[in-house]
């Protein structure tokens, strides 16, 4: 058992962050959702963890002028929350060495297809849904990894497959793909405080 203490950075939407929080009020997740940090001061993001009480950060290059400060000022926002499981729920930048190495094997980020493919340089967002498509692959996916310091690095710990339909469009996969993202995030959590997945034992 682990108690969860989850500490979220996110730069977009959040619709990942929304779903560990509707989960965590619902009773569906036994985890404590402590701040969100976002490097996009408008983000919906950092929104929606206003509304669900939780404190927030904006913590970015605007905030701090050189990375390693950035990096250092993540570390102790989320050790101020004692925080002991960090989310990467859409966070489009890569995290510093100081975060990387305080939270080893507590830090997991959620990828929308199936790692290792489909990853690297200028796979994010639509790009990645929009190259599944054009490779016509019969199956796309979701991966939840631990981070290390190399962007859609580190080992997986739970993967979704989802097939692709003849009518699929980027709107209509990504979607989709979406909603099964927020299902694998909850459960992989759920396994990780219930014990069944043991972050400790997957070395990095
Ligand atoms: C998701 O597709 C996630 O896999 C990727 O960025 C997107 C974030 O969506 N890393 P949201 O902000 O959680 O809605």
């Amino acid at each position: 058992m682990m108690n969860l203490r989850l500490g979220f950075l996110a730069s977009g939407g959040g619709s990942n962050l929304q779903a560990i929080i509707d989960a965590c009020k619902n009773g569906r997740l036994k985890a404590e959702c402590c701040v969100v940090i976002s490097n996009n001061s408008k983000s919906k993001a950092l929104k929606r963890g206003k509304s669900a009480g939780i404190p927030t950060a904006h913590l970015s290059t605007k905030t701090h002028s050189t990375n390693e400060q950035l990096d250092l000022a993540i570390t102790e926002k989320l050790e101020e929350h004692k925080v002991n499981l960090v989310i990467l729920a859409g966070y489009m930048k890569l995290l510093g060495p100081s975060t990387v190495a305080k939270f080893r094997n507590r830090i997991l980020n959620i990828h929308p297809a199936l790692l290792p493919r489909f990853s690297g340089k200028g796979f994010y967002g639509k790009n990645i849904h929009k190259s599944v498509l054009s490779s016509n692959e019969k199956f796309t996916g979701v991966t939840i990894h631990l981070v290390d310091e190399q962007y859609d690095h580190g080992p997986i710990i739970a993967q979704k497959r989802i097939a692709i339909m003849k009518e699929d469009t980027l709107e209509s996969l990504e979607q989709r793909v979406l909603s099964h993202e927020h299902e694998l995030y909850v459960n992989t959590l759920r396994q990780i405080a219930s014990g069944e997945i043991d972050l400790g034992s997957i070395a990095l």
